[in-house]
């Protein structure tokens, strides 16, 4: 990193931003297989919130990586890199004062822990999405895994990809036993009950 660099501190506060808008700033990272159900929960939840008045936004992977992260691929490394630049994003949503979620497969620990480690203790909230490869491969939302079975796409998450579960994450839910519906309000009763909204 370049060393004549100085960190500017905004003018208007983190706690300013958040006490206006009537909630404590953090991120919900979503994590799971392709199929978990990271993509539909999230936007379910971020609906429901936006009823309730509060303000939110959510970062997709498959959105992210046409744009911001258009440069990177499916190699390990270029994840990593997916995984630190959307932590640093989320930082910068949070600083603003949004509930910011994030929707990535994000298989490795290490970089779910930096992501973790750029914000506050109490800023991040890692919800595994535990849904089976079986029940994802099932889904196969959008044929992805039909075209990793048969060697059409190199490293498939889940076929010739690592996923690194969490082993501590805040809140574990499975679509493949519980509905949208149900999911949405565990996670809501959790934010109620820590408080973030
Ligand atoms: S991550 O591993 O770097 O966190 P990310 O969530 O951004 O992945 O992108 C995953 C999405 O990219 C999947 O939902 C799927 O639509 C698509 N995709 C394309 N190629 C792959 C692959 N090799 N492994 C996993 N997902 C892939």
């Amino acid at each position: 990193m370049n060393t004549n660099l100085t960190w500017h501190d905004s003018v208007v506060s983190k706690q300013e931003r958040s006490d206006k808008k009537g909630q404590k700033p953090c991120v919900i990272w979503f994590t799971g297989l392709s199929g978990s159900g990271k993509s539909t929960i999230a936007n379910t939840l971020e609906r429901a919130l936006f009823e309730r008045g509060h303000h939110c936004y959510l970062l997709d992977g498959d959105n992210v990586r046409q744009g911001l992260n258009g440069d990177l691929g499916f190699a390990d490394e270029d994840r990593v890199e997916n995984i630190r630049r959307i932590g640093e994003a989320a930082k910068l949503f949070v600083d603003a004062g949004l509930i910011v979620m994030t929707a990535f497969i994000s298989p490795f620990r290490t970089e779910r822990q930096l992501a973790r480690d750029v914000v506050e203790d109490d800023e991040f909230i890692e919800v595994h999405m535990s849904t089976s490869l079986e029940v994802c491969e099932e889904r196969d939302p959008k044929g992805l895994y039909k075209k990793a079975r048969a060697g059409e796409i190199p490293f498939f998450t889940g076929i010739d990809s690592a996923y690194e579960a969490p082993v501590n994450p805040e809140l574990v839910i499975d679509t493949g036993v519980n509905d949208i519906q149900a999911c949405t309000e565990q996670l809501i009763n959790y934010l109620v009950e820590k408080q973030y909204i």
